[in-house]
């Protein structure tokens, strides 16, 4: 009755919790933390930077991963009796080689070949760097006193089951830097008080159930660097008071879902460095208290997404070199007290924005401090940036200054240049955020990708380059038709141009703003880098993105390219041939080879801009891991090569663009009342 009282009163607390949880909007907006009892509110990544940001310093405090050590310290520190020892030594027998302080006995480096024979009062025996190579029956039994044994370094091999027997008062036992394989079962069974039990750097290969058997107050178990494969069925089953275990630098490969059951007062749980390769989703249901969880440097291929649901006090998880496919936000959300958290990715950290320290600090693309990582790029960011936007705008004044014959040509020109432009803009974004972010940059990284100003450069970037290529594609598909098939008169008149230029505009749109439509599909589409393009993805993305990424750059722009690097081929040809026949065109042919010049320079910007981008794409798919700074080098250097040379491709060397150019300048000069009257032949490819 009482406990069913006991459990309505506990249900209704919990419900009370929950609705007040869920009316109270937290303090902070997400990703921003508390300045301690102030109401000021900071980026995650301010925490613990050695700066003073909040003014009362509680963006500096509890800087150091502590969790677990307090309490597990606090418990095994508050139970050892320290008493100052005094010179005096109260054992009647022991080896010369030994240091003997009241009951304490320390024999290291003594060359002892096994246990000497002692006085039965001892409390402490360190048999440090010894030569004992095996522990008998029985070798401690009259020994009742012992509260710690240090059996470090001295390559023991075979450990009777018996040899532990009778040591009722053990507290701490250490076995590390032995040679140790294997445990016998109930080799502990006498060991009632032990507390710390050492066994780190043996060769253990395997650990049973029954081996823990007695050890009903252990409280820290470690076996670092031993060979174990697999762990008991039930690990916990026999060590109630087990807080601590550390497991790290095994071969451990399985875990099955019972293993941690009923270890109810585990606090740390370290499984770094084993071979896990799978976690099943209830295995850490039972631990209720755990604060500490290491599973990094595991070739875990997935993780649950209720894998840490149970884990509510947990306040440091360590995922460091795993990929996680399929993270998303609910994964950390259930453990309210994370403190700090490990990722593999920088990028990462966008999942867990209530955790105050989140690892790494940045990504590979800008350095610590600054958004771009290099000077050389710091600089040329507003280099090409400004070249772009010049050329473009200089050619979108010229062309609307001097009247061409062919005006709908020149409206196709006209528009290419606005599309380059936005290439320029989108670069002097990305330098004034440079500079906006610099020294600093680390701080902000997470928001600054999260932010709608990185999505809107995102956007901004992919528009300018999916409308130039697609433009580009069809100017050459125009001229193409014109050269291949000079007598048919399938040219565009100015309406159709207009309708075609209009589509353009719409698809480089559309294929712009869809991944803005299902954040759950797309994710954050262009917030995966400092540079917000979505160029390279590591295997870890969402499929949506990555798919999505990937139908652009090879889909629909390597398929441009090829038609356009196939078309001028073709006319190339075509126009070697035409040259070659008709001999009374002869003058024109000085022209046909610049044409043909231009040519080689149009296919070879495309290649320069695309090419990269193609083989990034195309290792991403070969799994190939790729230094994060590769995408700033092609998002400043190579991709904006087209909309910097279309300029002058498209209409500073044209010769209907120079001869215009001559004849202004030459009006200009003469001041001259009458019209040079000079016949121009025009190329169907000049303007
Ligand atoms: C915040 O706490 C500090 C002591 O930790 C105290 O001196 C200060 O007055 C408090 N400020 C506010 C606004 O409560
Ligand atoms: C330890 O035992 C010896 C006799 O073996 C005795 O003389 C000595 O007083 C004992 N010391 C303590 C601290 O009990
Ligand atoms: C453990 O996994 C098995 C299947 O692998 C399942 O039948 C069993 O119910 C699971 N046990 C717990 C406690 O989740
Ligand atoms: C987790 O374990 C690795 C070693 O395997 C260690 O380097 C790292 O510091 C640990 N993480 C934490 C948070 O203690
Ligand atoms: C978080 O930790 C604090 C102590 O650090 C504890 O009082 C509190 O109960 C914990 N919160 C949860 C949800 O367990």
């Amino acid at each position: 009755m009482f406990l069913l009282l006991h459990f309505i009163v506990l249900i209704n607390v919990k419900d009370f919790a929950l609705s007040e949880g869920s009316m109270i909007t937290p303090p902070c907006q997400k990703g921003y933390f508390p300045c301690g009892n102030l109401t000021k509110c900071l980026p995650q990544a301010f925490h613990c930077d050695g700066k003073d940001d909040c003014g009362n310093g509680a963006d500096e405090e509890n800087c150091g991963d502590t969790s677990g050590w307090a309490t597990i310290f606090g418990t095994v520190h508050g139970n050892a009796n320290k008493v100052a020892l005094t010179q005096e030594c109260f054992l009647k027998h022991y080896p010369q080689c030994c240091d003997c302080k009241e009951t304490e006995l320390e024999c290291v480096n003594g060359g002892l070949k096994s246990v000497p024979v002692i006085s039965n009062n001892v409390t402490l025996l360190s048999l440090k760097k010894n030569k004992i190579h095996s522990l008998p029956d029985k070798v401690f039994i009259k020994y009742t006193k012992l509260k710690k044994i240090f059996l470090q370094y001295n390559c023991i091999k075979h450990i009777s089951r018996k040899a532990f027997f009778g040591l009722y008062n053990l507290q701490i036992l250490y076995l590390n830097h032995n040679c140790i394989t294997m445990l016998r079962a109930g080799i502990f069974k006498d060991l009632h008080q032990l507390t710390w039990l050492i066994l780190d750097d043996n060769p253990i290969t395997r650990i049973s159930q029954r081996l823990f058997m007695g050890l009903n107050s252990l409280f820290f178990l470690s076996m670092v660097n031993n060979y174990l494969e697999a762990l008991p069925k039930q690990m916990c089953a026999q060590m109630p008071q087990l807080n601590w275990v550390d497991l790290e630098g095994n071969r451990i490969k399985y875990l099955t879902n019972s293993t941690f059951l009923s270890c109810d007062s585990l606090t740390v749980l370290d499984l770094s460095s084993n071979m896990i390769m799978e976690l099943s989703p209830h295995l850490f249901k039972d631990l209720k208290l755990l604060q500490k969880l290491n599973l990094s440097s595991n070739p875990l291929m997935y993780l649950h997404k209720n894998q840490f649901e149970s884990l509510k006090q947990l306040q440091s998880l360590d995922l460091e070199r795993i990929e996680i496919p399929n993270i998303n936000t609910r994964m950390f959300q259930p453990m309210k007290n994370l403190s700090h958290i490990y990722f593999k990715n920088f990028r990462y950290c966008s999942y867990a924005p209530h955790v105050r320290i989140c690892m790494p600090l940045t990504d590979g693309i800008s350095s610590f401090e600054d958004l771009l990582a290099n000077d050389i790029l710091r600089i040329f960011v507003w280099v090409i940036a400004f070249i772009i936007c010049f050329g473009n705008l200089f050619v979108i004044g010229m062309r609307s200054f001097i009247k061409a014959e062919n005006t709908t040509h020149a409206m196709s020109i006209k528009i290419l240049c606005c599309a380059d432009c936005l290439m320029g803009v989108y670069l002097f974004f990305v330098g004034f955020f440079d500079i906006k972010y610099r020294g600093q940059y680390q701080k902000y990284a997470l928001l600054w990708m999260e932010s709608m100003q990185c999505r809107l450069m995102g956007f901004l970037a992919m528009l300018s380059t999916e409308v130039s290529v697609l433009l580009l594609t069809y100017l050459t598909l125009e001229k193409f038709l014109a050269i291949v098939f000079p007598f048919s008169n399938i040219r565009p008149g100015k309406r159709q141009t207009s309708v075609i230029l209009i589509c353009i505009w719409m698809a480089g749109f559309l294929i712009a703003v869809i991944p803005f439509w299902n954040e759950d599909y797309f994710g954050n589409f262009y917030g995966k880098n400092g540079v917000c393009f979505p160029l390279y993805y590591d295997q870890t993305e969402d499929i949506g993105s990555k798919g999505y990424s990937l139908g652009i750059f090879l889909g629909v722009n390597l398929l441009a390219f090829l038609i356009i690097v196939f078309s001028y081929i073709t006319m190339f040809c075509s126009i070697q041939k035409t040259a070659l026949q008709t001999t009374e065109v002869r003058n024109h042919i000085g022209r046909d080879m610049a044409v043909a010049n231009r040519f080689l320079f149009i296919v070879f910007s495309d290649a320069i801009c695309w090419i990269p981008v193609f083989v990034i794409k195309i290792l991403s798919l070969f799994r190939v891991e790729m230094p994060d700074t590769m995408t700033s080098w092609i998002v400043i250097f190579f991709l904006p090569v087209n909309s910097a040379l279309n300029p002058i491709l498209y209409t500073l060397t044209t010769s209907f663009f120079k001869d215009k150019l001559k004849e202004l300048l030459h009006r200009h000069r003469s001041k001259s009342i009458f019209k040079i009257k000079k016949k121009v032949y025009l190329h169907p490819l000049c303007g």
